[in-house]
This record gives structure tokens, sequence and C-alpha cells, in this order.
């Protein structure tokens, strides 16, 4: 039997996966863009570096974090909030990169969120043990806007809840390049990251990343 061109893995486009009423794994999707996206992600980390912020609670994440675009989001003893300016550095949060805004754009697009336009991207790093605890994304001004979540570098157990902390989670292994889309009646789903587990990524190194985009403001 001869292997048709419609059989070859990838040949339809990245597969999906759904994960409840507009909410969808795009697997792979961002994997043939990598190179732009670290080679982005590179100048934007020089001017605005990871760090370690602290809970209202007064607890140190254990994912470090920064962010690009025209708004960023932070914690510090004060609360949760997006800032225009980075705390740290007293500059505006670098630009968000082209490479950057057009995935987002195109995941939406892909799970029918057409004219998604994000103005703040959270970049969250993983090293072994770090985790995010199950969470609902609701800093945003409107839940219109879907999120759009990027994994990059070493695999990691994502946890897909339900609307309140107490429903069971999905557990749902993300690797490199799939892009997780949520909106819709899906929006304020609680979420988290398992605590990563070490290896070697051959472009990441022990390290997992992770972009998240919102529309914020
Ligand atoms: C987040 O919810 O901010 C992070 C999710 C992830 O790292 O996959
Ligand atoms: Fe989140």
């Amino acid at each position: 039997m001869t292997m048709e061109l419609f059989d070859l893995p990838g040949a339809a486009g990245p597969s999906r996966e759904a994960l409840g009423p507009a909410a969808v794994v795009l697997r792979g999707f961002a994997v043939e863009r990598e190179e732009a996206l670290l080679t982005a992600l590179e100048r934007v980390v020089v001017d605005a570096p990871f760090r370690h912020m602290v809970t209202p609670g007064g607890f140190r994440m254990s994912v470090a974090m920064t962010n690009c675009g025209p708004l960023g989001w932070v914690t510090d003893r004060r609360g949760y909030r997006y800032a225009p300016v980075d705390p740290e550095t007293g500059r505006p949060w670098p630009g968000m990169p082209d490479s950057f805004h057009q995935l987002a754009r195109d995941a939406a697009a892909q799970a029918g969120f057409e004219g998604f336009v994000p103005d703040a991207c959270l970049i969250n790093r993983y090293e072994p043990g770090a985790k995010m605890s199950l969470h609902q994304d609701k800093d945003e001004r409107s839940f219109d806007a879907p999120i759009v979540s990027v994994s990059l570098g070493l695999p990691a157990v994502f946890l897909f809840g339900g609307e309140n902390r107490s429903d069971k989670p999905q557990r749902v292994r993300l690797t490199h390049g799939d892009v997780v889309v949520w909106g819709g009646a899906s929006r304020l789903r609680y979420h988290g990251v398992m605590p990563l587990k070490a290896g070697l990524h051959p472009r990441l190194g022990g390290h997992r990343i992770n972009l998240t985009f919102r529309r914020a403001g």
C-alpha cells in the first residue's frame, strides 16, 4: 500500500484536541515558528529579565516571569494587576514582537476567535519543580477575548479544570510547540501546571517556557 500525502503526520495541519466548549489544544502549532519566537524572546528578556514575583500573601512564585506588550501582569504584596511599566526597571515593558502577535492571532483564529489582538504577553519560565497552582485568569478588564497559551521546551502536565476550584481537572500533557486556546464559555475555567519534571530539551535545555497572551486592558 502506498502512503498518500494526507497520511503523513502533520500533512493535514496540526491536530486539535477539544478540552471543552471553546477550549482546544492545537498540537505543535508553534513548532515551525520556534526560531523566530526564541530569537525574539532572547531580546525581550535582555530588556525585562525574568524575576520571581511575590504573591499578595507573601509567597515567592516558583515560576520566573516577565512580560512584553503594552501591559504586563504583576504581583506583589499589593495584589495582582496589569501595569504598563516594569516595576523592576521603571521602563515600559518591551514591545510585543511581531512573531508573538502573529502566533497569538493565528492560533486564536484556528480556535474560532477571529480578530484577537493581545495587549499583554506574560512569559513564564519553569525550572524543574516549578509549578502553577490552580487559578482563573480574571485580572483582565473583559473576558470577551480568549487566552492563548504557548508551550516551549520541556513537557509539562497542564491541569484544566472547571469553573469551581473543586472541579476535578483534566490532565493534559503539553510539549514543545503546543498551543492551548480557551475562551467563551470556558474563559474562566481553573487551570494550572504540575511541578515540572527535570529533563533536557534540545533547544531550551532544562526549562519550560510558556507564553500567555491576553487582552487585558
Ligand atoms: C498560566 O496560567 O499563566 C500558565 C500556564 C502554563 O504555564 O501553561
Ligand atoms: Fe493562567
